[in-house]
């Protein structure tokens, strides 16, 4: 029988059995109670409670301005939900960056405060430090790396990276690091699929792609887009399962004619 079929939990050493047995993870986003059981009861493997909240929740451009506090908040509404998946909880911007104390402090807190089982960071060599003090506290890190969006006024823009041969040789080695400070797993997003597979093959512990090709040991997309949420963002990498944006538009023109026409409720919906 598969490794995932198995098991009644998703632990990082099930991640990591799953890579050996060649065996894909499926990861998605979640940010809510309601939404993280049906993932959760779907048999979603990881669950990621994304800083990406900052743009499909709260509407912010970037993901820059989401805090500690509110991930925490969204992190615990979805640990509460899950019964099976591994829940992966994004470290935000300004909790981690240039400080390795205040990253250990901003673990510690997601860990306690949310009851999450793993934080996820975005950068390479740069946040080393950080990444081996969160991992000394015994709390598993996933590492991110290729479009990590937190650096947006960096790079200027979304766009595919590590095209030239500079970067995608610092990506290589950032990969490797990561691997040895004692991540067990990567995210790539937004590289080229030939050394996203590259990087997949050379690595012990298993790489989840987002726009990185399917040679990747898992693939994650952000929910709302997966389930057509969100009209207006449309880089090739999303495959839309449904059109989830238009089937509530209905039902909820539906419910409106029903209020005015005053046929909701009817009687069955009332009490004597
Ligand atoms: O914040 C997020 O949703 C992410 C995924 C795109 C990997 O980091």
């Amino acid at each position: 029988m598969s490794v995932h079929a198995e098991v009644k939990r998703v632990t990082t050493h099930v991640l990591q059995a799953m890579k050996s047995q060649n065996e894909p993870i499926a990861m998605l986003t979640a940010y809510d109670y309601t939404m993280a059981r049906i993932l959760d009861a779907a048999g979603i493997d990881v669950l990621l409670v994304g800083d990406s909240a900052s743009n499909v929740v709260a509407g912010h451009e970037t993901t820059l301005p989401i805090t500690l506090d509110e991930m925490i908040f969204l992190a615990s509404s979805v640990v509460r939900g899950v019964q099976r998946a591994l829940v992966v909880v994004d470290l935000p911007f300004g909790s981690y960056q240039g400080n390795s104390e205040r990253a250990l402090d901003s673990a510690i807190r997601i860990m306690k405060e949310s009851g999450a089982h793993a934080v996820k960071l975005e950068g390479g060599a740069e946040i080393a430090e950080s990444i081996s003090r969160i991992l000394s506290a015994g709390v598993p890190v996933m590492g991110h790396l290729g479009l990590t969006p937190q650096s947006i006024y960096k790079f200027g823009t979304y766009s595919v990276r590590a095209r030239e041969e500079a970067e995608a040789d610092r990506l290589r080695s950032d990969a490797k690091l990561l691997q040895e400070l004692g991540c067990f797993g990567l995210v790539l997003e937004k590289i080229p699929r030939g050394l996203a597979e590259e990087i997949s093959k050379d690595l012990i512990i298993p790489t989840v792609g987002i726009g990185a090709g399917p040679e990747t040991d898992g693939q994650v997309l952000v929910t709302m887009d997966m389930l057509g949420l969100t009209k207006d963002f449309n880089p090739r990498f999303i495959r839309r399962y449904l059109d989830l944006a238009s089937v509530i538009e209905g039902a909820t023109a539906e419910y409106i004619k029903d209020v005015r026409s005053r046929t909701f409720p009817d009687i069955k919906e009332s009490y004597k």
